[in-house]
């Protein structure tokens, strides 16, 4: 048995030592962060007192800053209201009602806690609708059997699954036109690295409707990020569904799947529902969070704030070419590419011994609590850092 109580030594695969510093085990010896006390605005204490400016920001979960004093008056009210009750609470379909204002291919929708969830839930809808069983997948959509491999998962579930390359227009238009009619679903996220080019998202428009197959954008990482409506409002393209989750609840655990009500009716056909899916904190928390991005153009601060740093990294590409080998990602999500795994590892320790959480692979997030200064410090951080490693 290991050390810990939490085998693995965290539940979330992304925060572990290893993940964020290419450390085995945790290191505060070596003057790692390991857990943390709290977190505010765009800053992090950990177990030692050390303050960090982080970029991590709860993996794009929190997009207003951390503790945002809004949200946390909502979240606070739904408490003292008693949390979750017998009967749904009055802040579910109000919440429904603001987001399909605001986005409009979101006819209907139900709530669930998870990305994960989320996702298989648009999946099962698209089996539901169309009576197929296949799905291609392009992207990362969470831990349960639909869309994983390896050790635990049936042979029967993952060969219903197949990997759709992204931007690749002609291994797209084939596999969709191959798989014909017995695919169900093509669910993709509209951002992996680098753009979707405006040819490939019309060619995933075109060709899932000639086949009668649903279109699911996985909008988890890009929704209340690039904008309310994520991708789809950015590039202009329709999904039949969508899902959202991450930054909608500024942290709360809340997810969204919505879309076409002709397909969101399948939930009379199958069984899709959790005991605390109508929990009202995440609700409320939601809500808040809709209403500031819409009072302060929070989306137009991240795409400033995104761009200010993207650059940066573009010029200390330029300037450490040895060590850094390339920009990827885009202004509201970035990250460098290192030349070897071990100088990435070291870059990631050297900004946290200097008070800076950077990521090391895909992707750092900027937030409403990221300005100018903070953008400006940051670059200065990973140029010192780069420099030594030099
Ligand atoms: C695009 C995308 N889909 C789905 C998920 C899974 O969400 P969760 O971790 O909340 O289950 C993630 C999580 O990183 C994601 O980035």
């Amino acid at each position: 048995m290991s050390d810990w109580r939490v085998p693995g030594f965290t539940s979330t695969g992304s925060k572990r030592p290893d993940a964020l510093f290419g450390a085995a085990l945790p290191d505060e010896d070596a003057g790692l962060p390991t857990r943390m006390e709290r977190a505010a605005g765009c800053r992090v204490w950990d177990t030692q007192g050390r303050e960090y400016v982080d970029y991590v920001m709860a993996l794009g979960a929190v997009a207003l800053g951390y503790g945002h004093p809004e949200v946390n008056r909502a979240a606070g009210r739904a408490i003292a209201a008693g949390v979750a009750g017998p009967l749904p609470p009055v802040l579910e379909e109000a919440l429904a009602d603001e987001l399909a204002m605001r986005i409009p291919w979101l006819e209907q929708m139900r709530f669930l806690k998870t990305g994960a969830e989320a996702v298989a839930a648009a999946v099962r809808l698209a089996r539901v609708a169309t009576g197929r069983e296949r799905v291609l997948g392009c992207g990362y959509h969470g831990w349960l059997d639909w869309s994983q491999g390896g050790e635990g998962v049936p042979a029967a579930t993952r060969a219903l699954y197949a990997e759709l390359p992204f931007n690749d227009v002609e291994a797209t238009r084939r596999l969709i036109r191959e798989t014909g009619d017995r695919l169900a679903v093509v669910v993709i996220e509209p951002v992996v690295v680098v753009e979707p080019t405006r040819e490939w998202l019309e060619v995933l428009r075109q060709e899932t409707t000639r086949v009668g197959a649903v279109l699911v954008f996985d909008e988890i990482k890009t929704a209340f990020r690039l904008a309310i409506g994520g991708a789809a409002e950015r590039y202009g393209v329709r999904p039949d569904l969508a899902v959202l989750g991450k930054a909608i609840a500024n942290g709360f655990p809340l997810a969204v799947v919505g879309g076409r009500a002709d397909l969101m009716a399948g939930v009379a056909r199958t069984w899709i529902s959790s005991t605390l899916a109508t929990e009202s904190v995440a609700l409320a928390a939601a809500q808040a969070t809709v209403e500031v991005f819409a009072h302060e153009d929070v989306c137009g601060h991240l795409h400033r704030m995104g761009t200010r740093l993207l650059h940066g990294l573009h010029r200390l590409h330029h300037k450490h070419a040895d060590v850094v080998t390339g920009v990827g990602g885009i202004a509201e999500m970035c990250f460098l590419h290192f030349a070897s795994e071990n100088i990435s590892r070291d870059v990631a320790r050297g900004c946290a011994a200097r008070g800076l959480l950077f990521k090391r692979t895909a992707y750092n997030f900027v937030s409403l609590a990221h300005d100018e200064e903070t953008v400006d410090k940051t670059l200065d951080i990973l140029e010192d850092v780069l420099g030594a490693i030099r």
